[in-house]
């Protein structure tokens, strides 16, 4: 089988400020800066205050980058390095710095595909009124976003709006224990979890009309989610009748990807939620429910579903202890996650049109140097191999998968794992700032340089 990807598939890789920049002292505090300063919360106490130092760095990071041959680049841009306070004054060095960083891409042909919020919220924000708690959060994300949008969108076109809304409210705020992300505060009920990711939703909507309105030229926006694709275990009617029936109902799909793609939280999630249910006041849904040139699916992982004889029709299937996983708890390896997860957004939620491309796939691997300065990280190659074919099947049956973004470029702070967990296909000597392109990086280029799966 030669696995050959049509003539235009984006190949990129993708990082997040926090992850990589560094320089946080000329910036204002995000939460990502409190939440690590506090003892416990990332592993080894690490924190983002240096990273990869890719502030100082980007020139000679966006070179390697152009060396893999990458022509898309995905990063994110800092919500406090902009607007320290979170509202209010502009930083114009925060401004100049990703100008410069922007202008760079472009000089090596590189695509700057820009993601407006990648979890760095300003630690300003949470002090004055809860930052996602609060609907004020929305308004102020959307006073941040036209200007950068102002400033840079005369030479970026494609903007994302949020990353990954799961993750900075149902796992930042939780009840009856420390969250694993900040802000990591401890809430009474459940609905005050569901309300900050109605919030972020807002948020979403809300920057979507911003970058429009702001938007000197026309531009693509798009909002990346990590939902949950349920994958049938076997190709039976049955089984996939019901990974259909359970991927609305999985995981919190029904109360992120269905109101931005549909305008309608699941009704049976809002059933299920009863009283923990979010406010949602007249309109949200409409501004929520914003049209969309694409959908960035970040996709690591997935859930096996079949069909049951019981009142829903299906159950979803816990992993053994012993199915493997590469170097995160959750990295169970599941790579028809990815041609599902592409499918579903077709055939489940009935958006044929709408484009996806993979905004972020990868792995952590327990890389070494071997004492000839070399990663040979053939496990990361074997994962990527398979859901690259995974995501190859997706295009050969005419599902509209644009293009794959690698997470990730170097390893990177990896935020409640600090730097024990590496995802990169550079390998980062966090003593030196040594960039060292492990084995991954090479298979990778070959990839894109043959436009096929190796
Ligand atoms: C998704 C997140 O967007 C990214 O920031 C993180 O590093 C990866 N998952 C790996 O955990």
């Amino acid at each position: 089988m030669v696995y050959t990807f049509p003539p235009g598939f984006q190949w990129g890789v993708a990082t997040a400020s926090y992850q990589i920049e560094g320089a946080a002292d000329a910036r204002g505090v995000s939460v990502w800066d409190v939440f690590s300063q506090t003892p416990g919360r990332v592993l080894h106490g690490d924190t983002g205050a240096i990273a990869c130092d890719h502030v100082h760095r980007f020139r000679d990071d966006i070179a390697l980058m152009a060396d893999l041959g990458v022509r898309h680049y995905r990063f994110s841009i800092s919500w406090p390095r902009i607007i320290p306070e979170g509202r209010g004054a502009v930083n114009d060095a925060g401004l100049a710095f990703y100008g410069e960083l922007v202008d760079t891409l472009l000089e090596f042909g590189i695509t700057p595909h820009a993601t407006l919020f990648h979890w760095d919220s300003p630690q300003a924000l949470e002090a004055e009124y809860g930052s996602w708690r609060s609907r004020q959060m929305a308004q102020d994300y959307a006073d941040y976003v036209t200007v950068v949008v102002k400033k840079l969108g005369d030479r970026i076109t494609h903007w994302m709006t949020l990353n990954e809304i799961f993750c900075f409210t149902h796992i930042g705020y939780g009840v009856g224990h420390v969250p694993e992300m900040a802000p990591g505060t401890v809430v009474k009920t459940s609905k005050e979890v569901w309300q900050t990711s109605h919030h972020a939703l807002l948020a979403h909507g809300l920057g979507c009309q911003a970058i429009r309105a702001a938007s000197p030229q026309p531009c693509q926006v798009a909002l990346v989610d990590n939902y949950l694709a349920t994958v049938p275990l076997t190709d039976t009617p049955a089984d996939i009748a019901a990974a259909q029936a359970a991927f609305p109902l999985t995981g919190t799909n029904g109360g992120i990807l269905y109101p931005a793609l549909t305008g309608e939280y699941n009704p049976q999630l809002l059933a299920d939620l009863g009283k923990n249910a979010p406010d949602i006041l007249p309109g949200d849904l409409a501004t929520i429910h914003q049209p969309l040139d694409s959908l960035g699916f970040n996709v690591y992982t997935g859930v096996y579903v079949r069909a049951a004889d019981n009142a829903r029709g299906f159950e979803s299937l816990p992993f053994p202890q012993s199915y493997p996983r590469m170097h995160m708890p959750w990295l169970h390896i599941l790579p028809d996650s990815l041609y599902w997860g592409v499918r579903h957004i077709s055939d489940t939620l009935q958006r044929p049109e709408l484009r996806v491309f993979i905004s972020e796939n990868g792995c952590a691997a327990q890389d070494e140097l071997t004492s000839a300065g070399e990663v040979l990280d053939l496990d990361r190659i074997q994962y990527l191999q398979q859901y690259l074919r995974s995501a190859h099947r997706a295009v050969q049956e005419g599902y509209p998968l644009m293009g794959y973004f690698l997470w990730t470029f170097m390893d990177n702070f990896e935020w409640a794992y600090g730097r024990d967990r590496r995802f990169g296909v550079t390998y980062v000597d966090f003593a030196t700032q040594q960039r060292i392109p492990k084995a991954s990086y090479h298979w990778y280029a070959h990839c894109i340089e043959e436009n096929r799966v190796v």
